[in-house]
């Protein structure tokens, strides 16, 4: 898996790192007591646990999948829902974990969703954004690191499928993608 990746782009330690300011900052801007984190499925999935472990606040874990299409069909932009239950957020305080900010869609696809569910406040969370403009103008209120417009794996991020459990994130060889 290693042998595939051209370069590391964002290594463990500078993840670590990087992941302690979030959650300081994070602890500053929600008032105490219980927040919902909900977890965009399955890219947030490394994110959400290193971050998570790093909180000391109370706190309920929802998980949602979603899927947005983008390539042949991005004119039509949509996100759908694909989970059978919507997590009850009326009136809680919701931190939303995505892996990275792409176009926009779904981050802003999905917190347009809490609100329209009641939430009473909806922050968000990316570990990575990518630096271009959006399809959709939202920016996270806590992004990881910016990023080039590149395809990136690792630390929950794939190619088709794989790749999600390296602990960094980093470029594939070019080789690797066809
Ligand atoms: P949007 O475009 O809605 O999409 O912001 C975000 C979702 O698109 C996927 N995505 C990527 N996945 N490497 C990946 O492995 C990438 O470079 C990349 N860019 C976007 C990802 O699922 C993300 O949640």
């Amino acid at each position: 898996m290693r042998n595939d990746i051209e370069r590391v782009l964002i290594d463990e330690a500078s993840i670590r790192n990087r992941l302690d300011e979030m959650v300081s900052e994070m602890d500053r801007d929600f008032p105490e007591g219980p927040i919902v984190v909900v977890i965009l499925l399955k890219g947030a999935l490394v994110f959400a646990s290193d971050l998570l472990r790093r909180m000391e606040r109370p706190l309920e874990i929802e998980c949602l999948n979603v899927a947005s299409y983008h390539g042949g069909t991005e004119s039509s932009g949509t996100v759908d829902f694909l989970d059978r239950h919507f997590p009850e957020v009326r009136g809680r305080h919701v931190l939303l974990l995505d892996d990275i900010l792409d176009t926009g869609r779904t981050l802003h696809a999905v917190a347009n969703r809490l609100r329209e569910e009641g939430a009473a406040k909806v922050l968000t969370a990316v570990l990575l954004a990518k630096n271009k403009s959006r399809a959709e103008a939202i920016s996270a209120d806590y992004t990881g690191f910016e990023i080039d417009d590149e395809f990136v794996v690792g630390y929950g991020l794939d190619y088709r499928g794989r790749y999600r459990n390296l602990p960094y994130v980093g470029i594939l060889k070019a080789g690797v993608i066809g």
